[in-house]
C-alpha cells in the first residue's frame, strides 16, 4: 500500500526506538481499513447476506443504538463519522474556550497568523493542548464554576501553523524552510499555560488579566530536583551544576496532586535533538534506548544544546515528570527525576489508604513499560507546603504482568537485583537515567504502547490504556497483550489487594479489546449492547467523572481505519454492561481529543482537540496552512486550524450523561 509521508501525529504513533519512521508498512489494520471500505459498498449493494459472509455473528446479534435504562451513561449517543466539525450528544453544548494564539497574558497581541512572532507567541495560548487539569479557586463561591485550567501544548506541526511552508522534516526537505524566528515561536508554542475560567450566566470565559496567567515553553527555567539532580550525566556547558534546565518539551498527559499542584510530563523527547555522537560515547547507548536523536525539529541548528555532538548530556535533562504550582506564577517548575526518565504519557495519582503518594505512569512506545512511583512520605492534604517535595523521595516499580493474572511491582533501587555496578549502575541516578534499561534488566512485560494509566478511587481499580501495537508479531504475544499486530489496542484493569496501591502485587484483566466488534478478525470484545456508533479503537486518556463512570478519549480513528473520528465514550465496567461504550463528542477531521477532565461537580467537561486539519490516515494529500482538512474552530479563509480548549455542558444545566 502506498501513503504519502505520516503527518506528524501519524508518525508519533509509528515512533520507535530508531526515529521518526516515514514509511508505513501494511498492517492487519490496512487491511481490515480495506475490508471496511468494501463492506459500506456490500450494505449497500448486496444486502444482508453479503454482511453476513463478512461480520461475526456476534456481531450480527447486537442491535443498533440500543437504548438500555441500566446505563449508567444517559445520552443519545452522537453518529460516529468524520466531518469538518465536532459534534456533541444531543442536548449538550460544547463551546470553544480558548483556541491556539488566543491571549494568555494581558499584553499579548492578536493572533495573526500571517505575521506571527516568538515575542507574540510567548504571550499566547501554544499549540497543540494535549493534558489539561482545573483546579478550583480556594474560596470560590462556586468551586465548580472558577478555578484554574493547566493546559500541556505538546508539539508544533510547522506546515500547519505557517503559510507557505510545507512539511520541513521529510529527508528531502531537511528543514531548509525553517529559519531562526520560526524555530523561535516552535519553541514559544510549546510547554504550557495557565488561565484563570469562570462560569458566568452559564458560559465559561478565560479571566482576562488574571495574575496567575502564565506561559511555559521550551525556555522556560526549571530546576532538577530528586536522585539525579546534580550527576555528572546531568551536567553541561551551560550548566555545570546539573541542576537547572531550560524548558519541558513534548508535554503530552499530566495530573494534578490533592495538594494544587500541576504533574506535566514529557514525552517524545528524543525528537527535538539532532546530530550524532561516537558509538563508543558514554552516553551512546542511553541516547539509542530512547531514539536520541529523533531529528523532528531544527532547533539544533540555531541552539547548540540541541545538537548531541556538541552538548551529549542535553537530551539527559528530558523525558521527566514536572511538577509545576500554577497558584504561584513566579514558581520555578521542577523536573521530578524520582519519577523515572521515559516517555511519559501522563502521572494521575491518588493518595494511598496510609497516606503516601501514588503516580502511576506509562512509557508511551511500543513494548515498552508500566510504572508506578510510591512516595516515602505520608501526603498531607490539609498543608500543601507540608507536600512541597515529597516527590523526591520514593519507589518507582515497573509491571510485569503474569499468565495467572497477577500483576508484580519491581522496584528500580540502585543495588538491588541486577541494578548494580556489574550492569553499569553506579547509583541511583543512573538507573533513573536509565529508567527502560533498569526496567528491561528486571524483566518488565513488554506492552502495546502504554497512554493513560488512572485509577478510579471509587473501586481501587486502575486502568492502562494501551493504544496499539501493529508491530507485535504472533510469537510475542502474551496473556496481557494478546494480539499480534494489535492495531486498535485494548484497556487492562489492574485490582490492588483490598485497595492498597502501594502492594507488590496486584490482579489484572482485560476490560476490552477494542477495534469493530462486527469484523471477526479484530477480536474487539466490546459487550454486544454496544452499538455500531458505541465501539472504538486506539484510547489514549482518560477521566473517571464524580460518579466514578470511566470516559475513553481516543487518538488514531479516522475516516480510513474505522470510519469514524476520534472522540470520547463512556465506558461501563461494572455489572451485566461492563465493557458497553457510548459515543458523547467526536473531534473535527485530522484531531484527536486529549485531556478529558470533569469539575467537581460534573457539570462541565473540559476536552482538548489536538491537530485538527491533519490530513486524514491514507490521505493522498499532506494537509498543509493552504489546504488543511478542516478549518476548525473559525472556517474563516485564510484562518488556518487551531487547536483548542472546548468547555461542555448540559443545556439548561445539570450534570454530565446523569
Ligand atoms: Fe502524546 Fe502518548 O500521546
Ligand atoms: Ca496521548
Ligand atoms: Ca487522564
Ligand atoms: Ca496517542
Amino acid at each position: 500500500m502506498t501513503t504519502v509521508a505520516l503527518t506528524r501525529a501519524q508518525a508519533y504513533e509509528t515512533s520507535d526506538d530508531v526515529g521518526r519512521n516515514d514509511s508505513a508498512n501494511t498492517t492487519i489494520g490496512d487491511i481490515i481499513a480495506a475490508r471496511f471500505d468494501r463492506r459500506d459498498v456490500l450494505r449497500g449493494a448486496l444486502g444482508a447476506a453479503a454482511i453476513a459472509a463478512t461480520v461475526s455473528p456476534l456481531a450480527l446479534a447486537a442491535a443498533p443504538a440500543r437504548a438500555n435504562d441500566s446505563s449508567r451513561f444517559r445520552f443519545t449517543e452522537v453518529e460516529a463519522g468524520v466531518d469538518a466539525d465536532h459534534h456533541v450528544a444531543d442536548g449538550y453544548d460544547a463551546d470553544v474556550l480558548i483556541r491556539w494564539g488566543d491571549p494568555v497574558l494581558a499584553d499579548a497581541p492578536a493572533f495573526d497568523p500571517m505575521r506571527q512572532t516568538a515575542a507574540a507567541q510567548k504571550l499566547q495560548f501554544g499549540y497543540n493542548n494535549d493534558y489539561l487539569g482545573y483546579l478550583p479557586m480556594p474560596g470560590a463561591a462556586n468551586p465548580s464554576q472558577h478555578g484554574l485550567l493547566v493546559v500541556n501544548h505538546e508539539y508544533t506541526s510547522e506546515e500547519l501553523m505557517f503559510p507557505g511552508l510545507g512539511r520541513q522534516d521529510l529527508k528531502s526537505v531537511a528543514f531548509a524552510g525553517i529559519t531562526k524566528d520560526l524555530a523561535d515561536i516552535e519553541m514559544a508554542a510549546h510547554g504550557g499555560t495557565v488561565i484563570e475560567v469562570k462560569r458566568e450566566n452559564g458560559q465559561w470565559r478565560v479571566v482576562a488579566g488574571s495574575k496567575y496567567a502564565r506561559r511555559i515553553d521550551a525556555d522556560t527555567p526549571m530546576d532538577i530536583t530528586g536522585p539525579a539532580a546534580g550527576h555528572d550525566r546531568m551536567r553541561t556547558g551551560a550548566d555545570p551544576t546539573g541542576r537547572r534546565v531550560s524548558g519541558m518539551l513534548n508535554n503530552c498527559a499530566g495530573g494534578l496532586t490533592p495538594w494544587g499542584t500541576w504533574l506535566t510530563c514529557e514525552e517524545n523527547f528524543h525528537g527535538y535533538f539532532w546530530g550524532k555522537i561516537a558509538d563508543d560515547h558514554t552516553e551512546a547507548r542511553t541516547h539509542k534506548r530512547y531514539g536520541v536523536a529523533g531529528n523532528w525539529y531544527a532547533w539544533g541548528k540555531y541552539y547548540e544544546r540541541f545538537d548531541v555532538a556538541k552538548e551529549p548530556h542535553e537530551a539527559n535533562r528530558f523525558g521527566w515528570i514536572v511538577e509545576i504550582d500554577p497558584f504561584d506564577p513566579g514558581s520555578t517548575p521542577k523536573k521530578r527525576t524520582a519519577l523515572g526518565r521515559m516517555k511519559h504519557e501522563g502521572a494521575e495519582g491518588l493518595v494511598n489508604r496510609d497516606g503516601r503518594y501514588v503516580i502511576y505512569t506509562g512509557d508511551d512506545e511500543r513494548f515498552e513499560y508500566v510504572y508506578r512511583f510510591v512516595s516515602t512520605a505520608r501526603a498531607d492534604p490539609s498543608n500543601a507546603a507540608a507536600n512541597r517535595n515529597i516527590l523526591d523521595n520514593g519507589i518507582l516499580s515497573v509491571a510485569r504482568f503474569n499468565a495467572d493474572g497477577s500483576v508484580n511491582w519491581l522496584p528500580l533501587v540502585y543495588g538491588q537485583g541486577p541494578l548494580t555496578a556489574a550492569n553499569g549502575f553506579h547509583s541511583q541516578a543512573d538507573v533513573l537515567i536509565e529508567t527502560r534499561r533498569a526496567a528491561d534488566l528486571l524483566g518488565a512485560t513488554r506492552m502495546d504502547r502504554p497512554e493513560d494509566v488512572e485509577a478510579n478511587p471509587q473501586t481501587d481499580k486502575v486502568y492502562v490504556l494501551l493504544t496499539n501495537n501493529s508491530r507485535r508479531k504472533p510469537e510475542q504475544v502474551d496473556a496481557a497483550n494478546p494480539r499480534a499486530d494489535n492495531a486498535f489496542g485494548h484497556i487492562i484493569e489492574m485490582i490492588p489487594p483490598a485497595g492498597d496501591h502501594a502492594a507488590d502485587r496486584f490482579a489484572w484483566e482485560i476490560l476490552v479489546k477494542c477495534g469493530d466488534p462486527s469484523i471477526a478478525p479484530v477480536g474487539a470484545t466490546f459487550s454486544s449492547e454496544t452499538s455500531r456508533d458505541g465501539w472504538f479503537g486506539m484510547p489514549d486518556n482518560a477521566a473517571v467523572d464524580g460518579q466514578g463512570r470511566l470516559w475513553i478519549a481516543t487518538d488514531g480513528n479516522s475516516g480510513k481505519r474505522t470510519g469514524r473520528a476520534d472522540g470520547l465514550w463512556g465506558v461501563e465496567t461494572e455489572g451485566p454492561l461492563r465493557g458497553t461504550s457510548r459515543h458523547f463528542y467526536r473531534v473535527p477531521a485530522g484531531a484527536e481529543l486529549c485531556g478529558p477532565h470533569f469539575t467537581p461537580d460534573d457539570e462541565t467537561l473540559f476536552v482538548a482537540v489536538q491537530h485538527p486539519g491533519e490530513a486524514d490516515n491514507g490521505a493522498k494529500e499532506a494537509a498543509t496552512f493552504e489546504n488543511p482538512s478542516t478549518r476548525w474552530p473559525d472556517f474563516k479563509p485564510g484562518i488556518p486550524p487551531r487547536p483548542a480548549i472546548v468547555a461542555i455542558t448540559r443545556r439548561g444545566g445539570g450534570r454530565i450523561a446523569i
